[in-house]
């Protein structure tokens, strides 16, 4: 059983560079047009990343990953750079989540009013100015300008459908004025375009950011002359960060097994977001799941009657996976403990758990590898496959719980591009874990496109 599922979902070299390269062909067709291709790419109105000049007291709200955060940061310009900063994490209620949009809104201006209550006297708003935020929303926008934008559409675990087709923006800042609060939202942005922000920041040769979490994405710095579709308004730079939202790739080359061909049709957007469905944390564990209780059923894994829990969609996490996936023990103790505790299952030998493992293994190596592809497929775009003596240093900015503590998998996609760059072009690729990435980079984004002149305090 183990050895079909393991071919079914070999991503081996050859397959690889045929994903790779799909990705850089749909990359170009949704450059050209609007509805060219399962990639949206977005224009994002950011066509300029932080320079370090910026000061000033700035605020970002981060909505879409596990957690939602509400950050401040006091920017002392180039000497300075970050003089301090602090954020809180909430989490937010199931029911919010596909509710309606007022009541999503509320809890979210509520936990900003309180974050903003609790202010020390070290944080500075110089005079005259109001407070602003930077709003990393992490879902498909279509922006309208750098702070406003449309919904296309929910992924992950979001269904508030009443706010698709409606500007984001426009919500929040009711929210925040039913609160009493004054704050004007001065970027929106993605995830990818806060990181690619704060990637930048430290780094000035990050070019791409993606994000391995609870979903996948990556967004990265185009030219304007190759954004065919991008006709409206010409801004004055040459550049623009697109965001792709790469999670909705598809392409035939794609190694997909039954198990996510079920995910997918009982999942919240059936069809769609499957390249995320391999690779990103809402799901991974699920897979695992799901072949787990195959495993159950078919061949009596664990015993002769199937374990009821195991039956529950969405159970067993990615974060749960990990974990089993990383017990170095000789007897497997967590991954005993973690069948016990979450799934029920009072007692199993060492060869089930070691099956257990390998599953885990399975699944992350799969998505760790599709995730390098994705990667090396935009490098390619980019035209930064190759060797030439003058190739410039590439940094690639990358956040996301699956990326920061699933270790196998990081591993695995680092090892991968490397292996599909080849060790001369390798050197110049840099992989740079950015934590919290866009929370910082949404409230330097915040600063960049303040209305207030920031240099003259
Ligand atoms: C965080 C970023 O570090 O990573 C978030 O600041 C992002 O904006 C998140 O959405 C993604 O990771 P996860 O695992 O929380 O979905
Ligand atoms: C989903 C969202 C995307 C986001 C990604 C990572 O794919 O659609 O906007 O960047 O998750 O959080």
């Amino acid at each position: 059983v183990l050895c079909d599922l393991q071919e079914r979902c070999a991503a081996p070299a050859a397959r690889l560079r045929m994903v790779a390269d799909a990705m850089d062909v749909e990359m170009r067709a949704g450059l050209a047009s609007e509805d060219g291709s399962k990639l949206k790419m977005l224009v994002t109105y950011v066509d300029s990343l932080p320079s370090g000049d910026e000061k000033g007291l700035f605020y970002a709200l981060d909505l879409g990953g596990t957690n939602f955060r509400v950050l401040r940061v006091q920017l002392g310009g180039k000497e300075q750079r970050v003089i301090k900063q602090e954020s809180v994490g909430v989490s937010i209620p199931q029911h919010l989540m596909s509710g309606s949009p007022h009541e999503l809104f509320d809890f979210i201006a509520a936990a900003l009013t309180k974050f903003v209550a609790s202010e020390g006297v070290d944080y500075h708003l110089p005079e005259g100015t109001q407070r602003e935020l930077g709003f990393t929303f992490s879902f498909p926008v279509k922006q309208t300008s750098i702070s406003s934008g449309i919904l296309i559409k929910w992924t992950k675990n979001f269904a508030v459908d009443e706010m698709v087709g409606k500007d984001i923006v426009a919500e929040l800042n009711e929210a925040i004025k039913r609160k009493g609060l004054v704050m004007k939202v001065s970027a929106l942005v993605n995830d990818t375009v806060g990181t690619l922000a704060a990637g930048r920041y430290v780094d000035n040769d990050t070019i791409v950011a993606v994000i391995l979490g609870t979903g996948t994405n990556a967004a990265y710095i185009e030219h304007v002359h190759a954004i065919p579709k991008w006709h409206v308004h010409l801004p004055k730079s040459a550049d623009m960060i697109i965001n792709m939202e790469w999670g909705n790739f598809k392409s035939g080359h794609l190694p997909l097994t039954e198990f996510d061909q079920a995910l997918d049709a009982e999942s919240l957007n059936p069809g769609e977001q499957i390249y995320e469905k391999l690779t990103s944390g809402m799901y991974m564990g699920e897979i695992v799941r799901r072949i787990l209780l195959r495993m159950a059923q078919e061949a009596a894994l664990f015993g002769d009657h199937t374990p009821p829990k195991l039956e529950t969609p969405y159970i067993l996490k990615t974060f749960h996976m990990l974990m089993m996936h990383h017990d170095t023990s000789s007897d497997l103790k967590t991954v005993s403990l973690k069948l016990k505790e979450i799934l029920g299952i009072e007692s199993t030998s060492r060869k089930t758990r070691k099956l257990v493992v390998e599953v885990c293994e399975v699944v992350a190596r799969r998505g760790a590898r599709l995730a390098a592809a994705g990667i090396y497929g935009i490098l390619k775009k980019l035209d930064r496959v190759t060797c030439s003596a003058d190739k410039p240093r590439s940094v690639i900015a990358v956040d996301g719980g699956v990326y920061k503590y699933y270790t196998f998998f990081g591993q695995c996609m680092e090892s991968t591009l490397r292996d599909m760059l080849g060790e001369e072009v390798a050197s110049s690729i840099v992989i740079k874990p950015v934590d919290d990435g866009s929370g910082i980079g949404a409230a330097l984004l915040a600063a960049s496109y303040s209305q207030y002149l920031q240099d003259d305090e």
